[in-house]
């Protein structure tokens, strides 16, 4: 179970995921692709499911050839419950089970308050914090039956603490959402031995943000925007491996006695 008591198993056992099944949403790249690496260098078996087929399927060749783990790929649009409920019953078919699942997926478009659309609202909270409840409705649906517990890892977001910047309210609220649905989430399926945690990334480069800084006007020629990427009290900017570690963390025994929490991961932004 992934609560259990744990003192007495060596430090590489315990970061072991060797003999798990994961299951990362938004996998195919950005952040989703640095955390399925992890999980695959420490044994998990995979699928990676991603609205994006083709680079979904050649992030998961790379990383079973790297790893010598299963990576399985599948298209999946996390608004789309069925489609969520099949990849959730698909690798735990194919894969013998579900022990770990990371709700990854995420959009963040830029619109400003006075023009946003209630379209614009209801799909970013459609994708980011809906698309969190199915997934992790369908994941411990699965996990229950396996009988051996699990892991769910939330990506949330700095904003889902405080305000980010301007144009972002429907995302700073549905990372909100995704905050407090952890919270909820550990409570009522602690007693099924499935642990619920968040992650909190400060702005880190990926495809994804970068488009979208991009499309927000920001200076092409400025990126990573040097205003974001350095004022962390770290002194560098964040890499997507530093997320990846995180959630490790999180979803191995290393982490057995936490649930409900949402750790940050802004190189002290929050600080
Ligand atoms: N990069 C950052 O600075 C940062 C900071 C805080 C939080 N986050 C969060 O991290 C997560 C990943 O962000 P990223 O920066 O890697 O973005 P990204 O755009 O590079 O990657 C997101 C992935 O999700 C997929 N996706 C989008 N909509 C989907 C859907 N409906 N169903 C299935 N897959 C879908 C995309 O195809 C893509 O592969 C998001 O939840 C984001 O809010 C990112």
């Amino acid at each position: 179970m992934s609560t259990a008591e744990v003192s007495n198993s060596s430090l590489a056992e315990l970061v072991s995921l060797r003999g798990r099944r994961a299951v990362v949403t938004g996998g195919a790249r950005g952040l989703g692709k640095a955390i399925a690496s992890r999980l695959a260098e420490a044994g998990a078996d995979l699928v990676i499911g991603d609205i994006e087929e083709g680079l979904a399927a050649s992030t998961a060749g790379e990383l079973a050839e790297r790893y010598g783990v299963r990576a399985l790929s599948t298209a999946m649009d996390v608004t789309d419950a069925a489609s969520v409920a099949d990849v959730a019953a698909r690798a735990a078919a194919e894969l013998g089970g579900l022990e770990i699942w990371v709700n990854n997926a995420g959009v963040f478009p830029a619109v400003p308050l006075l023009e946003m659309s209630e379209e614009t609202w209801d799909q970013v909270f459609a994708v980011n914090a809906r698309g969190t409840f199915v997934g992790a409705r369908e994941a411990a649906r699965q996990m229950a039956a396996g009988g051996k517990g699990g892991v769910i890892v939330n990506v949330v977001s700095t904003a889902g603490f405080r305000g980010s910047a301007p144009g972002l309210a429907a995302y700073v609220g549905s990372k909100h959402a995704v905050r407090g649905l952890t919270r909820e989430m550990a409570l009522e399926l602690a007693p099924l031995g499935i642990r619920v945690l968040g992650v909190a990334p400060s702005f880190v480069p990926t495809e994804g943000n970068m488009l979208a800084a991009v499309a927000a006007g920001v200076d092409p020629d400025d990126m990573p925007p040097t205003d974001l990427m350095f004022t962390a009290p770290i002194g560098r900017g964040g890499v997507p491996d530093d997320i990846a570690r995180i959630v490790l963390f999180c979803a191995s025994d290393m982490s057995a006695f936490m649930t409900g929490s949402t750790l940050l991961a802004d190189g002290g932004t929050m600080a």
